[in-house]
């Protein structure tokens, strides 16, 4: 094998990784909930919204996605522990595009940026972090504050 085939090659299989690293990612997508209420600027989201059954089994969702009428894009709804909740719009800082998230980042399809799941930057060319909305909760509810 000369140089070039071997960097040709080379190329191929970071190519295959990368294709590879989205196919898994885009298996565990989260899931668009339509049973949410808003007033005014307040959101509510029931906490069993992270509760989906699978083949009979109860599964815990890291993450939800909704889209309020009043955004122009849809918004990430995070569980970030047993008792913490992080809302982010999923529009890139960068040039504005939809950004995708996945359960442990958060990926722009443009340019490549990626944020991690507090919206915050962890690969340009974004430079600054995602906007989060405040949320707050109680037994059932989650409340995200727009
Ligand atoms: S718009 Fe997201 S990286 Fe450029």
């Amino acid at each position: 094998m000369n140089r070039r085939d071997f960097i040709g090659a080379s190329c191929m299989a970071c190519a295959g990784m990368t294709g590879l690293t989205v196919l898994l990612q885009a298996c565990t997508t989260g899931k668009y909930i339509s049973d949410f209420s808003q007033s005014g600027t307040k959101i509510s989201v029931k906490k069993t919204a992270f509760t989906v059954v699978k083949k009979d089994k109860t599964v815990e969702q890291k993450y939800i996605l909704l889209k309020p009428d009043s955004l122009q894009f849809p918004i990430a709804l995070y569980k970030v522990n047993a008792s913490g909740y992080k809302a982010i719009l999923l529009q890139c800082t960068h040039q504005g595009c939809e950004v995708s998230p996945y359960e442990t980042t958060i990926v722009c399809p443009c340019h490549g940026a990626e944020f991690n799941t507090k919206g915050e930057v962890t690969q340009g060319p974004a430079d600054s972090n995602l906007r989060t909305f405040t949320t707050t909760e109680d037994n059932e509810t989650i409340y995200i504050q727009l």
